[in-house]
């Protein structure tokens, strides 16, 4: 998610699961190929699984980049075919691709061919008021056929007249049976869903239909809801068993930042909402985001943190 599954978001959240699959920002080719590769593709060691997710159109520079995913160690490469932002727009990728299924498959099978990482396509169930199963189907009819064999599916439409990206997240009503609908005609194809989906009960029920389910927001704004996702839908155990033991691993995240001379700030952002839920949490989220803190050690806002996240004090503004 733009501006914020950078590196720090996803090493904070392979903290919480080691094994859901982790998606960096939507990166446009344009961007990689003519900017600072090192900016947009570094990663640390920690993260994997991890997929680059690309925005782009023209097959040949999609290549390149798959090229650059596979040399810089990613796991998988994704295809956005969902962003419904006007600035996406203008560089006719995203969703608005969606209508163009044949140049999909053919951005797809340029990839296939520059990389042996496997390549998948998130997109959505249609464009402004196509609301027909047919339009999807044939899209990922179409793109199959050119050898993707993963979609990640948002569940909604991308209006791309009069609404905001945010209102495009919120507005077009979900319509899971869609999803459902693709996995009963593709069984051979891995079928992701998303969107506007929350608790770990509400995944297990899509599971029971679908091969894979993407969070967002949620994942974001409560980090800890991810806590047993390993045990419950990987079988293996959970990597931390409290907030407690992320947040000092975290911390040493935060130091070697700091140490390194980058802003800890701009890490601990994606953080703020871990103790969401619980009593002091939004006193701990106060100091850390408070800006006359931001010159100290994170040791030294973290240890005010935690005496006012444990002092039942609200703190002076
Ligand atoms: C701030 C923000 C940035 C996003 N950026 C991307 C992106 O770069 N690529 C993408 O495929 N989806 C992006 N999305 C959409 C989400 O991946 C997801 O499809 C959408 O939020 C619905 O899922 P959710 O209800 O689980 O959040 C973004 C969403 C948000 C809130």
């Amino acid at each position: 998610m733009m501006d914020w599954t950078d590196r720090h978001c996803r090493y904070l959240h392979r903290l919480i699961t080691r094994h859901a699959l982790l998606y960096t920002e939507m990166v446009t080719t344009g961007a990689l190929l003519h900017g600072d590769q090192g900016r947009h593709l570094d990663f640390n060691a920690e993260e994997h699984p991890v997929a680059l997710q690309l925005g782009g159109s023209e097959p040949d520079d999609l290549a390149a980049c798959a090229r650059l995913a596979e040399r810089w160690g990613y796991d998988e490469v994704n295809l956005n075919c969902g962003c419904p932002s006007e600035r996406v727009q203008k560089g006719a990728f995203g969703a608005c691709l969606m209508a163009e299924p044949q140049l999909v498959a053919d951005c797809v099978k340029a990839m296939r061919d520059a990389t042996a990482l496997p390549v998948t396509v998130k997109h959505r169930i249609g464009v402004d008021r196509i609301e027909s199963y047919g339009f999807v189907r044939d899209f990922v009819g179409t793109v199959a056929a050119a050898g993707c064999e993963v979609f990640i599916v948002h569940a909604r439409n991308a209006w791309l007249q009069g609404l905001s990206p945010k209102e495009n997240r919120e507005i077009p009503p979900l319509r899971y049976e869609l999803v459902a609908q693709l996995k009963r005609e593709f069984p051979q194809l891995t079928i992701a869903v998303n969107g506007g989906l929350k608790t770990p009960d509400q995944i297990a029920t899509q599971l029971e239909l679908l091969d894979g389910v993407m969070i967002g927001r949620e994942a974001y704004h409560e980090p800890w809801s991810m806590a047993q996702w390993d045990s419950r839908f990987f079988g293996q155990p959970d990597p931390a068993a409290s907030r407690e033991q992320v947040e000092a691993a975290w911390l040493d995240y935060l130091d070697r930042v700091h140490a390194s001379g980058r802003s800890w700030a701009h890490a601990m952002r994606h953080a703020l909402g871990l103790w969401n839920g619980t009593p002091g949490a939004r006193r701990w989220r106060q100091v850390w985001s408070d800006h006359r803190l931001k010159t100290l050690a994170p040791r030294e806002v973290a240890r005010q943190a935690t005496a006012a996240r444990l002092s039942g004090i609200p703190i002076a503004a």
